[in-house]
């Protein structure tokens, strides 16, 4: 029963503040995912991604060097449609238990090559507060400890690494939580995006 994976997944955000929920997505989607981030690599068509918002958005290499592309909602590609349908039930389920009141969500493929990273940030711009919620999703199979690339959550006295392991879900209050991530030893891929209370839709 997918509420029973959506019900665990906001209970760890009320009691713990972020949530890592594995085998979210099914292997066949996670595969088609995965096969289409590739195909949209090998094709040229991911962007290397920016920073802010509006006048501040700016592309800094040293903060960021991974490489994006946004899913569409009109999307007729069969595992874009089974993955935004999934958010769209999880985002009904959300706003019916939680009063949360998301109005839109935006959704990226990204692709770390190797040695790529992300330096520690906060998924919210200072100018913009509709992204309420983070959600990745990784896509890599097999991945090890000694690959790195860990997602890295920053608490006031702590900090928890997560590894991008194929079908996990991460979760978590945009505002709230510090996060990085790690160079890799071999490319990672994911599906991330946010669930905003606002009808504005800024792409980056
Ligand atoms: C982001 C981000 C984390 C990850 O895209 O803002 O922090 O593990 N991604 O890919
Ligand atoms: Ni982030």
């Amino acid at each position: 029963m997918v509420e029973e994976l959506f019900e665990k997944a906001i209970g760890r955000v009320i009691d713990s503040g972020y949530a890592v929920c594995d085998y979210f997505i099914e292997d066949k989607l996670v595969k088609g995912l995965r096969h289409n981030l590739k195909t949209l690599f090998n094709n040229d068509d991911l962007k290397l991604a920016g920073i802010g918002k509006w006048d501040h958005f700016q592309k800094d290499r040293s903060i960021r060097n991974d490489r994006i592309h946004w899913i569409s909602d009109q999307s007729e590609n069969t595992f874009e449609k089974e993955f935004l349908r999934l958010v769209d039930q999880f985002v009904n389920y959300l706003n019916s238990t939680c009063f949360t009141g998301i109005k839109t969500y935006e959704f990226h493929y990204a692709l770390y090559q190797k040695g790529a990273f992300y330096k520690k940030h906060i998924d919210q711009f200072t100018n913009d507060i509709g992204r309420k919620y983070t959600m990745i999703f990784y896509l890599n199979e097999d991945w090890k400890g000694g690959d790195g690339g860990e997602l890295v959550l920053y608490f006031a006295n702590s900090e928890v690494k997560i590894l991008p392991v194929a079908g996990r879900l991460v979760f978590f209050e945009s505002h709230k939580i510090e996060h990085e991530v790690k160079p890799a030893k071999r490319e990672r891929m994911s599906v991330t995006g946010w669930l905003k209370n606002t009808e504005t839709k800024l792409k980056l």
